[in-house]
């Protein structure tokens, strides 16, 4: 093929297209009656080399984003092609991809992006006026998680919470969070639920303490205890276990606030594990952040892209237990993480009108959306460790000797699911993703190189997660909040602090700088002398180290490490090697790399090389069949009138197929 810039081997007059190009979309927007199609590509880049780019935008590179805005229509039924469970099971790599794609996607006007910018908004402070955030300020999640770019890494501070801010943290190993949340959330609710009714009665909660074990063997962590000890109404619980009191029936009382309040009987809780962590009266009438990555996910557009989910699986709560649906990929959700969008107003198609922010668009996020955002999050891969050098390993072993590990929490251990298990404490539990990435460094370089291990097994078309257990190793944190002094305490805007944050995970902290949930701390070794509080005494020890001594500490913390998913050397085909040349669909790719496209049911098929419009020979990685690798044309994925909406979703048996 000639690329497009040499075609009738002349140079073309920009100009001139331009003009053509904007009277041609002029006339057939009045011809037609209707805007110009706003936003069907914008920053998407589906081009080859030989596409007009005017049409259809090209990046050489391949890393942009490729498909147009289509909102996924959430399906339960793996065979309706191109909905979410055929995108998470029958074409897995896909559904990830395109999960990966809204993390990316710097949405448009076109769809519905802002609406409130410049407003405050969140959660209200302790003076019950003062709001937690500023809102409509990004238009994609990777502005904020850049580092590394297109992994949803660490990243950008904003004002939240206080005047000094909050800093972004990176989701390498998100969906292992999540999952040993709802692990060890129902394993403490066992423990004091002994009518295994779901709450916790003030009978139950009697003399009770909370207690998870990280790995059979290992010290316990204390939750803190059931009852009300100390006399201020409210069970005496880590403030990561985000409570909700219920009446005697176990329904939720969604505006009580201790254990006295009328009608109460008890209480039942969510574990936040994600979040830097919140005042503790904040944890005390349900999650000021949601404990799920489909709900974070929700909350996140909404805060900042002003782009409102509608998602029956996190509203509906019939039986009214604070317990809300279960995703396409297997996380309960939670009640308290409602969304402002409660479709209210639905169309023919089914689609939401709501508009809580009234620009004009309904359902800017579609729960199928929010299904494909959650599988990317969920198996995205885990940090590394490039622990190789005598001094790094002796500072991990000053990590454990001096205390740093009684907080930051090494491994821990996720069970496998037991699928003939009745009892809630054991639904949901084992390994949920469908791949892990199994990153080593070489003991001489340090070089990173990775091993595509599936998770899942066959089964017809689809694949099914097999949810076995899963050794969590290296992620050191024990999950719960910590006071750690007036170093670390957060005066929030109201004036009221928060004293307890939660134990960063060090997994990845080599590449997240700066540090601390304020970003204030700039190197590794002052985010350690800002310890005090719980942690003052291992912090002296740390400072009392001889130099030595501290420079192996911080070379084992410099080890642990993010990188990036698709550069990295990876043996992506199982073979037990890195190719030099990996061969895709007949195009040579160069070194063995994870990139999704090329595990796609219709794997991506390079360009490969071409000549430039500035005379230089590079390797395209456009993809020449786009469309078929991305499904664009699957009847549930298919937009033919460019609304954003799939055509299949406005017909009118979507609602009765669509399983809710
Ligand atoms: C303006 C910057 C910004 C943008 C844009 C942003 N985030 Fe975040 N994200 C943060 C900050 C800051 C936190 C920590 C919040 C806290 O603890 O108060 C966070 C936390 C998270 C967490 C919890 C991780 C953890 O370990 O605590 C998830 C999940 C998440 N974000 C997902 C998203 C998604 C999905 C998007 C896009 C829809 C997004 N974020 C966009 C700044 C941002
Ligand atoms: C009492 C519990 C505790 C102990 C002991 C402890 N930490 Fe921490 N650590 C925390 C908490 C809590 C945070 C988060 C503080 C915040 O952001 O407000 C943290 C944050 C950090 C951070 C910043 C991470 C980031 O991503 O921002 C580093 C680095 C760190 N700890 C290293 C250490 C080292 C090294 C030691 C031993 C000398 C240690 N910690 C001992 C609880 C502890």
């Amino acid at each position: 093929m000639v690329p497009w810039w040499e075609l009738e081997g002349k140079a073309l007059d920009w100009t001139k297209c331009l003009l053509a190009l904007s009277f041609a979309l002029a006339t057939s927007a009045a011809f037609a009656g209707m805007p110009p199609r706003g936003g069907t590509l914008e920053s998407a880049r589906p081009g080859t080399s030989w596409d007009n780019p005017f049409e259809r935008p090209r990046d050489l590179t391949g890393r942009s984003v490729k498909t147009r805005r289509v909102r996924a229509v959430r399906t339960e039924d793996a065979t309706l092609a191109g909905g979410t469970a055929y995108l998470m099971q029958v074409d897995p790599w896909l559904g990830y991809q395109r999960g990966r794609e809204l993390t990316l996607r710097e949405f448009s006007s076109a769809d519905g992006v802002f609406g409130e910018s410049g407003r405050l908004a969140g959660a209200r402070l302790e003076d019950g006026a003062t709001k937690m955030a500023g809102r409509d300020h990004a238009s994609s999640c990777a502005m904020c998680h850049n580092t590394p770019w297109r992994d949803m890494g660490s990243g950008a501070t904003f004002a939240k919470n206080g005047g000094r801010g909050r800093n972004t943290p990176h989701l390498f190993g998100a969906g292992l969070i999540e999952m040993l949340g709802w692990q060890g959330r129902s394993q403490l609710l066992a423990q004091a639920d002994t009518g295994g009714d779901g709450w916790i009665s003030v009978r139950e909660a009697a003399g009770r303490q909370a207690w998870l074990t990280p790995v059979s063997g290992a010290e316990r962590i204390s939750f803190g205890r059931f009852d009300d000890a100390d006399g201020d109404r409210r069970p005496d619980l880590d403030p990561s276990l985000a409570i909700w009191y219920v009446d005697g029936a176990g329904k939720r009382i969604p505006w009580a606030r201790t254990l006295r309040d009328g009608g109460v009987a008890g209480y039942a809780f969510e574990w936040q594990v994600f979040g830097h962590g919140h005042h503790r009266r904040q944890t005390e009438h349900g999650a000021p952040v949601p404990s799920t990555l489909r709900a974070f996910t929700a909350a996140a557009f909404d805060l900042h892209s002003g782009l409102q989910a509608f998602d029956p699986i996190i509203l509906e709560d019939p039986d009214g237990d604070g317990l809300s649906g279960v995703s396409g990929a297997g996380a309960q959700q939670f009640a308290s993480a409602a969304v402002r969008d409660r479709g209210a107003a639905l169309d023919g198609g089914g689609i939401s009108r709501d508009d809580p922010d009234r620009d004009g668009h309904g359902e800017e996020i579609s729960a199928g959306d929010l299904d494909l955002a959650e599988w990317f999050q969920l198996n995205h891969p885990r940090p590394a460790e490039r622990i190789v050098s005598e001094a790094a390993r002796r500072g991990r072993a000053a990590f454990g000797r001096i205390g740093c590990a009684s907080c930051h929490t090494p491994d821990w251990e996720l069970e496998p699911g037991r699928s003939d298990s009745k009892a809630p404490s054991s639904r949901g539990f084992g390994d949920r993703r469908f791949f892990d990435l199994e990153v080593s460094a070489a003991p001489e370089t340090g070089e990173l190189t990775g091993g595509v291990v599936t998770l899942a097994r066959r089964d017809g078309a689809r694949w099914v997660p097999r949810r076995n257990g899963f050794r969590v190793r290296g992620i050191y944190s024990d999950l719960r909040t910590h006071d750690l002094g007036e170093g670390f305490a957060e005066v929030q805007f109201d004036g009221s602090v928060v004293r307890r944050h939660r134990t960063a995970p060090l997994w990845g902290v080599g590449s997240t700088a700066p540090y601390g949930h304020d970003g204030a701390s700039l190197d590794l070794e002052s985010a350690i002398r800002r310890h005090g509080g719980e942690a003052a005494k291992s912090a002296e020890a740390f400072a009392e180290l001889q130099p030595a001594g501290r420079e192996e500490l911080l070379a084992f913390l410099r080890g642990l490490v993010l990188y990036s998913t698709e550069d990295l050397p990876c043996d992506v085909d199982g073979d037990g090697k890195i190719a030099t040349h990996f061969i895709v669909s007949g195009q040579d790719t160069g070194r063995e790399r994870l990139n999704p496209e090329w595990l796609f049911r219709v794997p991506g098929r390079i360009e490969g090389p071409v000549t430039a419009p500035d005379g230089s020979r590079v390797v395209s990685f456009a993809l020449a069949n786009v469309d078929e690798a991305y499904g664009s044309r699957l009847p549930l994925l298919a937009d033919q009138d460019g609304d954003g909406f799939a055509d299949w979703a406005a017909s009118a048996g979507r609602r009765a197929r669509m399983a809710r």
